[in-house]
Formats: C-alpha cells, sequence, structure tokens
C-alpha cells in the first residue's frame, strides 16, 4: 500500500469512495445499485449543480445552469465549496462520489477538505468503456424530470414509454445531451479529467472495473473489486 491509500488501521470519520469515467459509461447507473451494497450515500456532483441551476434568480444558479448548457466544468473553487457543504451534511460514513474530482486541482482541494472533516479517500473506481458505448449509452438517455431516475430507451426502458416508474413524471432527454455539447464533455474529460487516473494508480488507489456489459453483470464487478480492495472495510469487504 502507498502513502496515500487507506489501510485497516486507520479510522476515520468519513471514507470516501470515488467512480471515474466519461461521460455517459454509466456512472450513476453503477452508483444507485452499488451504495445499497456499500451501506454508504451517493453524492453525484452533476445532480447537485442540476438542482441549483433550478434558482435562476441566484448568480450562482444563473452560472451554473449556463456553463452546464455548454458542457463546460464549474470553476474548481465553486465546485469543492458546494461539494464541502454536501459532504458535511451526509451522516453516512462511506460516501460514493459521482462526478467529483474533475480536475487534478480539485482532487487536491478535496484532500484538503476532508483533512478538516477527518476523512480520507479509498478508492476510485474507473468505469472503462469504449467510445462506441458511450454514444449508445447518451443518445438514448432519457431522465425523469421530478426526481432524476435515469432510463435508456432501449437497455433500460421504463414500463411505459416516457413515464417514470417511481414518480410518474414525463421523461425528457437531458439539455447536455446534443451531439455538440456531448463532444465538448468528452474532450474536457480527456484533457481535465483523464489524468486523474494516473494521479490515483500513483498513489495505490486505482481500481479498474470492465464498464462493458449488461448493468447488473458490471455492478457485480464493481461490488467485487470494491470488497477485494484493501482500502474497503464494511460488508462483506476485505476488512469487514
Ligand atoms: P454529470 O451529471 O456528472 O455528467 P457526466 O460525468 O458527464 O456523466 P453522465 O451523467 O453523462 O453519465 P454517467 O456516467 O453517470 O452515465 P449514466 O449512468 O447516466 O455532470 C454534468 C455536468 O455538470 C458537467 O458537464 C459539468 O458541466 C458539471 N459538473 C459536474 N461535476 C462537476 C465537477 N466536479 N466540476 C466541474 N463541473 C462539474 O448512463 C448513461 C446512459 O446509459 C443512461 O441512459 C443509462 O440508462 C444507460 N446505461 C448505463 N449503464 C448501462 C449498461 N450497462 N447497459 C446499457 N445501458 C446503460
Amino acid at each position: 500500500m502507498t502513502d496515500g491509500a487507506l489501510s485497516v488501521e486507520d479510522s476515520f470519520d468519513k471514507h470516501i469512495f470515488i467512480l471515474l469515467g466519461p461521460p455517459g459509461a454509466g456512472k450513476g447507473t453503477v452508483a444507485s445499485r452499488l451504495v445499497p451494497l456499500m451501506e454508504a450515500e451517493h453524492l453525484s456532483t452533476g445532480d447537485l449543480l442540476r438542482s441549483a441551476a433550478l434558482d435562476r434568480e441566484s448568480s450562482l444558479g444563473r452560472q451554473v445552469a449556463s456553463l452546464m448548457s455548454r458542457g463546460e466544468l464549474v470553476p474548481d473553487q465553486t465546485m469543492t465549496s458546494i461539494l464541502g457543504h454536501a459532504l458535511r451534511r451526509l451522516s453516512a460514513e462511506k460516501i460514493l462520489l459521482d462526478g467529483f474530482p474533475r480536475t487534478t486541482v480539485q482532487a487536491r482541494m478535496l484532500e484538503e477538505e476532508l483533512a478538516g472533516i477527518n476523512g480520507r479517500v479509498g478508492a476510485a473506481m474507473l468505469l472503462e468503456v469504449g467510445d462506441q458505448t458511450l454514444v449508445e449509452r447518451i443518445s438514448g438517455r432519457l431522465v425523469c424530470g421530478t426526481c432524476d431516475k435515469v432510463y435508456h430507451k432501449v437497455t433500460l426502458p421504463p414500463s411505459q414509454q416516457g413515464i417514470c416508474d417511481q414518480c410518474g413524471s414525463d421523461l425528457k432527454r437531458r439539455s447536455d445531451d446534443e451531439p455538440a455539447t456531448i463532444r465538448n464533455r468528452l474532450a474536457l474529460y480527456r484533457e481535465k479529467t483523464a489524468p486523474l487516473i494516473d494521479w490515483y494508480e500513483s498513489r495505490g488507489q486505482l481500481v479498474r472495473v470492465d464498464g462493458e456489459g449488461v448493468v447488473e453483470q458490471i455492478v457485480a464487478r464493481a461490488w467485487q473489486a470494491l470488497r477485494s480492495d484493501k482500502s474497503f472495510a464494511g460488508p462483506g469487504g476485505a476488512n469487514g
């Protein structure tokens, strides 16, 4: 184990696990099914920002809405401040972060934030998915405008076309899933976020998960990889 990684001897109030992967890799889909197994809470910065963007009366809401609609990243300082508030509100000991960090600056800021709340990053799980699969997943994505549940027209359809199974509201395409915006999001992922793969790998914290196949298979692989990791103490885990 290298210096950055969590070990069984350590005791922290917050154990942070990270899901890394390009837009459309299935991070949100996997996270929602993995957190009950991990006995963790799911914290998605995309979901946090979509809620913030609804408040057009505030300058933060307007700024976030404008950046997201163009597929740009929210500035590191703003994002870390939003995340810090959210982390402090969560009571769970284990948290699965989806969408953060997205830059090495954010990764460093996360460590500083965690130092203040006796927290530590355990593992960063990378969902590895080919470009063709990303295109197929993003182009068929539908989301509920009320409860944010995510579907896919072909692979994960709702029981009734266009209607959310969970709350009965209408399903729609995400506004940032238009082709030009997606190209920008993918380019930014490669430029700003992909360097985090080496960053976490060099610290002995990276766990690679094959993200191709059906959802249940991927969740089973992710769960197997996580609970075999030395950083994971909990139900069925290496330290549990
Ligand atoms: P965010 O919401 O985090 O978007 P993203 O990272 O681009 O990821 P996506 O939500 O597009 O995809 P996903 O990997 O979660 O895939 P999903 O599970 O939906 O961020 C949005 C924006 O917010 C950013 O562009 C940026 O502006 C801003 N932002 C967020 N965090 C930020 C940060 N830290 N700093 C700065 N800015 C930030 O799956 C995709 C589709 O595939 C779905 O339809 C799903 O049903 C389907 N699917 C999933 N898995 C499978 C499978 N195995 N088989 C078949 N279909 C599947």
